[in-house]
């Protein structure tokens, strides 16, 4: 599925290996550990992989013989091009995390005023705007694919806009062409929130290859990661020089360029994407057979986004409840299973209360209301996959019975 991957895919570790990441509350019945006999185990709506051990500590005493333990160190400079060669892209900068990524490339690119953007991601695609200044625009998006919607965009354009934010959310491209077609008319710049779209891949290339930057996360709920951690792709020499400053103070040696901020990676979380990265393709393609699963059991009764003719990542399994009730009850049913589904993404963001103007987007308002992510990791089995289902059919027929 994905051309441009070039590294062997290895065989994955014991699921012991594996630890949760979002502990949620079970309920009384269920197990608060793993493995107590007779208990059902927590089921999380995600859990990190981790490499097997060894080949972590592989690359961690390649830190330890370096002596070198951050300031662009050399397991950090073989990540950064590793991934540069992986997406097949003129720059890519690793950064500290996804959340500085957006921030520093929106202030690489040059970028002031206002900001047009989605309503529907993670809260850091409107807080990296805010912060860095800036006045974000909501646009609505589109109902099928949750991405922004390109048709909207020009009528929200004003003498002040400066630049676009979009997120590929979930891991579904936005509509690239058309909005880059509206940046080039309006010269705006385009930056993409990839932090869900590792590995993605659109008409044979990966989806950073779309706009002026494209950001990614490397957090531990990431399907590649490196326990916290990011990038910035770029596609011009200049603004990865800005960027470059930007992470590292805004000096190289006695010489002081800009105000900048540390925003480095250190080695040892380098040396985790070094020790992930070689699973990824497995990863990957063990998050599809997850998702067909859920795609058995469930395809006859929920609505989904809709994915297009892309190279998916399986980031995410997001259903669409029929309204906010249902939505409440089948999470509810699925917390009683001890299923930590998730409300990704909610609340809209232009509904979040610092901003100083509220506008309205029905469409993402209303999709926010109803969405449940269920999870989704490496390493499901089949009866975990079974509980989940299960759990959001009982959740379904309930609720339809009660009415
Ligand atoms: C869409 C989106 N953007 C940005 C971020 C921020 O990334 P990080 O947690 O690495 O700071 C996230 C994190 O989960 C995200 O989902």
């Amino acid at each position: 599925m994905i051309a441009y991957q070039k590294e062997e895919p290895r065989r994955s570790p014991m699921k012991k290996d594996m630890v949760e990441q979002q502990p949620g509350s079970p309920s009384p019945e269920v197990a608060t550990a793993t493995n107590i006999p007779g208990m059902l185990s927590p089921i999380h709506v995600t859990r990190t992989f981790l490499p097997p051990r060894e080949e972590y500590l592989h690359w961690l005493d390649k830190a330890y013989s370096s002596h070198v333990l951050t300031n662009n160190g050399p397991i950090h400079r073989e990540l950064e091009e590793t991934l540069r060669q992986r997406f097949d892209v003129p720059h890519l900068r690793l950064m500290a995390n996804g959340t500085l990524a957006l921030q520093l490339a929106i202030r690489a690119l040059g970028i002031t005023g206002k900001v047009i953007t989605t309503p529907f991601s993670y809260v850091a695609t409107t807080s990296a705007i805010l912060w860095e200044g800036c006045e974000p625009v909501f646009v609505d998006i589109d109902p099928k694919t949750c991405c922004i919607d390109a048709n909207l965009i020009e009528a929200a354009i004003t003498p002040d806009t400066t630049a676009i934010l979009a997120t590929h959310v979930y891991g579904i491209p936005c509509d690239v062409e058309a909005i880059g077609a509206i940046a080039k008319k309006h010269g705006l710049k385009v930056i993409y929130d990839a932090a869900h779209a590792f590995d993605v891949t659109y008409k044979g290339k990966s989806i950073l290859a779309w706009g002026d930057a494209s950001t990614l996360s490397f957090h531990a709920t990431k399907l590649f990661h490196t326990v916290e951690g990011g990038a910035v792709v770029l596609h011009d020499e200049g603004h990865d020089r800005e960027l470059r400053l930007l992470r590292s103070f805004g000096h190289i040696g006695d010489d002081h360029f800009s105000l900048g901020m540390n925003a480095k990676m250190s080695e040892m979380h380098a040396a985790m994407g070094m020790a992930v990265l070689p699973y990824v393709s497995e990863i990957v393609a063990d998050r599809h057979r997850c998702m067909q699963s859920y795609g058995e059991a469930l395809a006859d009764h929920i609505e989904r986004p809709r994915v297009p003719e892309v190279g998916y990542n399986a980031a995410y399994y997001p259903i669409i409840l029929r309204d906010a009730e249902q939505r409440e009850h089948v999470q509810q049913v699925l917390v009683q299973k001890g299923v930590h589904a998730r409300r990704y993404f909610y609340p809209a963001l232009n509904t979040l209360p610092y901003l100083k103007t509220q506008v309205s987007c029905p469409i993402a308002e209303n999709l926010a209301d109803r969405m449940l992510c269920l999870p989704l990791y490496h390493g499901m089995d089949s009866l975990e996959l079974k509980r989940v289902s299960d759990g959001v059919l009982e959740g379904i027929i309930a609720f339809t019975a009660q009415k």
